[in-house]
This record gives C-alpha cells, structure tokens and sequence, in this order.
C-alpha cells in the first residue's frame, strides 16, 4: 500500500467511526422523546371490527398464567417483569391499554408499531396472543410508584 492510499482507508475508517456514532446519539435521543410524547396512539387506530372481537379465551382460567409465562419470555425484557414499563418499551398498567377492549389489544399484538420499536407477533399462534391479552388485562392500572392508584387519580399519560 503507497501512503496515499494509507491516508485514504484511514478517512474511510474515521468517517465511519463518526457515522456510527452520529447514529448511536440519534437513536438515544429518538427514545426520550419517544417515551414522553408518542405512546398509545397505535392501539387507539385498531379498526371497530379489530375492537370488537371477543377474546374465546376469557373463561380459560388457566390463559393468564400461559400467558404470564409468554409475557416473561418474550415482552419483559422491553416492557418490564411487571409490565409497568421498562427501557425499551411503556407501561403497559396505563388506562390507554387496561382501558382498550381485548380486540384492540390483540390486533395490536398481531400488527406491532414496528417503526417504533414494538415488534410484530403474528408468529405467535392466535391463542398465545389471546393469552398474552388475558395476562394484560388481569393486571390493572397502576401508578408510576407502582402502587395502585385510585381510579380518580391515575395519571393520564399523554
Ligand atoms: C424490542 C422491545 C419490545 C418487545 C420485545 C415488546 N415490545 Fe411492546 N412496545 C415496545 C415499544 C417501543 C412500544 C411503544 C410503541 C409506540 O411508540 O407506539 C410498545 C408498545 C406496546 C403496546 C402499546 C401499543 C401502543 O399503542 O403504543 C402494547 C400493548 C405492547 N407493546 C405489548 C407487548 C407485548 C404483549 C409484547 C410481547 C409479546 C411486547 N409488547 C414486546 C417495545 C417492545
């Protein structure tokens, strides 16, 4: 290698370096604001007919501890052990979600908010998304100290 093509592999290398880094704050600081200003508006779009289906595992009493267990596998490490928010992802103990019928929940389940980070679970067999909506649902609201908050008083995020 001459040196001129020495200069030009280091340019290469520190402008990629740059890059990388540039990307890395971008995406820190996309997630702070995401976190404050923009949760539960996709849940909020689900279709009337979406909405409407009936969960046909709301009798299943053994549906919230299948999906309690799906929860920790698959939504804790974004949402929280408790799902009452974690890094990646929010609360999920929030009048937006606790609120929203079984439907909303699940076609959200089925169609993520990819753009933003909440992956898409189609793959998950219909009755593990059902399941994982009778876990959510059996949780209710809780304020952000995790304490429970009467109804009066909880917090309307956003
Ligand atoms: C890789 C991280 C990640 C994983 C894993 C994840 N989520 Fe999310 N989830 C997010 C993010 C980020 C949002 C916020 C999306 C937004 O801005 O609307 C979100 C939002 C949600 C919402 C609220 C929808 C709305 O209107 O914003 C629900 C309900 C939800 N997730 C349920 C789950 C469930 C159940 C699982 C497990 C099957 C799961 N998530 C797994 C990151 C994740």
């Amino acid at each position: 290698m001459n040196s001129s093509m020495h200069v030009a592999v280091a340019a290469l290398a520190t402008s990629t370096l740059l890059l990388l880094v540039l990307q890395s704050s971008a995406q820190n600081s996309a997630q702070v604001v995401k976190h404050k200003d923009y949760f539960y508006e996709e849940i909020a779009k689900a279709p009337e007919k979406a909405r409407a289906r009936i969960n046909p595992l709301a009798a299943d009493r053994e549906a919230v501890q299948a999906g309690s267990n799906l929860f920790q596998q698959h939504c804790a490490e974004c949402h929280g052990d408790s799902a009452d928010g974690g890094k990646k992802g929010p609360s999920l103990r929030v009048p937006q979600i606790q609120e929203a019928t079984p439907g909303a929940i699940f076609w959200l389940l089925t169609n993520g908010v990819v753009r933003r980070g909440m992956p898409v679970w189609s793959k998950l067999p219909e009755p593990q998304r059902w399941q994982l909506v009778s876990y959510l649902k059996s949780l209710g609201i809780r304020s952000g100290d995790g304490t429970a908050a009467p109804l009066a008083q909880q917090p309307k995020p956003n």
